[in-house]
């Protein structure tokens, strides 16, 4: 789908909006935020929490589903998440949270959302269309 402006913004959006706010970024500089709703209506946030070694950076994304489950969600009991980017265009997740995504959220909606309030709906089997998973183990 075509990224749009909506007259009121999804209030899971503004939410991943709020969260990037938090993210700590002080390499790449750039901010990221992640709201996931479960499917009581919970809403679990992260957002991208960088380190001198950059390769134990972890993702937005990645902090949300880490989060809820650790708080007792179980997996699979998701609904959509907001993934709000540092980017004028829709950001979509990187490929390590597209396989944490898949495993725990399966084909759930994904809404980008960029920093002007403007989105895009995707669902997780289109952004990952052949996915590795315990169906192979
Ligand atoms: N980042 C995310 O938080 N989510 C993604 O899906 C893409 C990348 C973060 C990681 C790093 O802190 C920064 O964005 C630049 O890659």
């Amino acid at each position: 789908m075509k990224a749009r402006m909506q007259a009121s913004l999804d209030p899971l959006a503004v939410t991943a909006l709020a969260v990037r706010e938090h993210a700590h970024a002080p390499y790449s500089k750039f901010l990221v935020g992640a709201a996931l709703e479960d499917s009581d209506g919970r809403v679990h946030t992260g957002c991208n929490v960088e380190n001198a070694t950059y390769g134990l950076t972890v993702c937005a994304e990645r902090v949300a589903v880490f989060k809820a489950i650790s708080e007792g969600v179980k997996s699979r009991h998701f609904r959509r998440m907001a993934i709000a980017a540092d980017a004028p265009s829709m950001t979509p997740p990187c490929g390590a949270c597209r396989q944490i995504l898949w495993e725990f959220c399966g084909d759930i909606e994904i809404l980008l959302v960029n920093p002007g309030g403007e989105t895009e709906t995707i669902r997780m089997r289109d952004l990952f269309p052949r996915p590795f998973d315990d169906s192979f183990l």
